[in-house]
């Protein structure tokens, strides 16, 4: 009896020690090429900005749960953008409120006057949420705030005049993402509010003025617009500008997604003349993505890999959520109108542990992925149905490729592990072709519990993740027609050490 006592007291704290004595960074579901936070709740990323070779992340989160709870600013670093170091919390909830989503740039010039001793301010504006004013009903809760770094983003000093943007009466009033706009040498921030974007405008980060609206009539509106970003391309000469606009609920697959409207910005107005919804991902799985700032012309995109139907339900323990692989965003004209192209950062290479080349996919039958992460390359010429199959030994899959039928890329991930934790999970998710070329290249990144596709130089991209109980670490491959020529399979190296 004594003994049996004793196996009820002892069992559980083995079941503790064995969970808590995986290491870090390697424990089921974990993803090893993608960013997650150690441990505790992670959502949007935040204060993307690039200083002196260091591309910092801050992302929204919640250290003492592995659901959504009081928001504050974890922190992330990286040289390559594929390698990441987290570093202590940058920002935490005081008395204003939580802190939300949103920006960072280097004040150059230093027109917030926070620079110092002859360092160049970083500065960072979010939203403070304030759950008391929420409770209570009121529509006054969300105001903007800033804090500045004077070293490099190591430690972060909140204004004592916050918040800079109080909140004129709507309860959705977030996300500001702030650009130096260089022609009239002012701030502006592109604001969530509702359905609508707000544009502000501002000298010194400091004191805003309103200059417009954006959004009546126009894309989707099954939710509240969050997370926005206004990013300016040159393409063939002409200045273009992209306004992202993510949206939750409403998202074409259900739950979260991201938008964009293509148009012109004046320093005071945004106008599109192309009134169609366009999605940046069609898959389920990348919300909340926006760019990092001070990069110059190349454009860096990242997106929290997961969705609002799911995210706090999804069977990690120790964790919540990952970003996406970041991407290089571009512009692509296309009929007279303009589409974002993404694709994953070169320096997705330096993971590359070996490559095969296979003349043709009838060839790829049953090849081991042994990590079970892998980079596929391969063009499709005069494209036909086509499906990659990744699986493991329990028997479950997930499947990408092309339908014909359709003129859709997809992803399927019916059969691809736990899925119990949402009715809409298990699903297949297309993504219509939007390039009309004959040939059509080909980019897929498999994790352990994620797929990306990027077809046409991602003017078609998705992104599904799943939960597999060991890593899809077979693969097969099949095409209707003809084989697919030359794919080239990469096996990935984990980031993680
Ligand atoms: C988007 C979002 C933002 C908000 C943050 C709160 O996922 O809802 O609008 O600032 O998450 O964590």
């Amino acid at each position: 009896m004594y003994c049996r006592i004793a196996v009820r007291l002892i069992a559980p704290l083995l079941i503790f020690l064995s969970v808590s004595a995986q290491p870090v960074y390697h424990e089921p579901y974990r993803p090893q090429i993608h960013f997650s936070p150690q441990t505790g709740w992670m959502n949007d990323p935040n204060g993307l900005v690039y200083v002196d070779g260091t591309y910092h992340m801050f992302f929204q989160y919640f250290p003492d749960s592995t659901v959504w709870g009081p928001m504050h600013w974890g922190h992330a670093v990286s040289k390559d953008l594929v390698h990441w170091k987290q570093l202590p919390i940058a920002l935490y909830p005081d008395s204003i409120g939580y802190i939300f989503s949103g920006s960072a740039v280097v004040d150059e010039s230093n027109t917030s006057g926070f620079g110092a001793g002859g360092k160049t301010p970083l500065v960072a504006i979010y939203t403070q949420h304030d759950p008391k004013g929420e409770k209570q009903g009121t529509n006054h809760f969300q105001n903007q705030s800033i804090a500045y770094s004077l070293d490099r983003g190591s430690s972060w000093t909140k204004f004592n005049r916050n918040p800079v943007l109080s909140n004129p009466g709507l309860k959705d009033f977030r996300d500001p993402k702030v650009n130096w706009y260089p022609e009239d040498k002012k701030w502006i921030m592109t604001l969530a509010a509702g359905d609508r974007i707000l544009f502000y405008s501002s000298p010194d980060l400091k004191t805003w003025n309103k200059e417009s609206e954006f959004g009546a009539g126009i894309g989707a509106h099954g939710g509240a617009w969050e997370c926005p970003d206004l990013v300016p391309f040159t393409v063939e000469g002409k200045k273009i500008w992209l306004l992202i606009v993510n949206i939750n609920p409403g998202g074409l697959q259900g739950g979260s997604g991201t938008q964009y409207f293509v148009g012109n910005f004046d320093g005071h107005q945004f106008s599109t003349t192309d009134t169609s919804t366009k999605w940046a991902d069609y898959g389920t799985d990348d919300y909340a993505g926006i760019t990092w700032s001070n990069t110059g012309s190349d454009k860096i995109f990242i997106g929290w890999m997961s969705n609002w139907q799911y995210g706090t339900r999804v069977p990690t323990t120790k964790w919540r959520s990952a970003m996406t692989i970041p991407r290089v965003l571009g512009l692509q004209k296309m009929n007279n109108k303009y589409y974002t192209t993404m694709r994953p950062v070169d320096a997705l290479d330096k993971l590359v542990e070996k490559s095969t080349s296979y003349k043709h996919v009838s060839s790829i039958d049953n090849t081991p992925l042994t990590s079970g992460r892998a980079r596929l390359e391969f063009t499709v010429d005069d494209l036909y149905a086509f499906s990659f199959v990744f699986s493991n030994a329990a028997g479950q899959y997930v499947t990408a490729g092309y339908s014909e039928e359709k003129n859709s890329f997809f992803i399927d991930r019916t059969h691809a592990g736990v899925s119990s934790f949402d009715p809409g999970f298990a699903t297949i998710h297309y993504g219509s072709r939007i390039s009309t070329s004959k040939n059509c290249r080909i980019i897929m990144v498999l994790d352990n519990t994620s797929l990306e596709l990027f077809a046409d130089d991602g003017l078609t991209t998705m992104t599904d993740i799943f939960f597999p109980d060991q890593p899809f670490t077979i693969l097969q491959a099949g095409s209707s027609r003809k084989p697919v020529e030359d794919v080239k399979v990469s096996e990935l190296s984990s980031i993680w050490p």
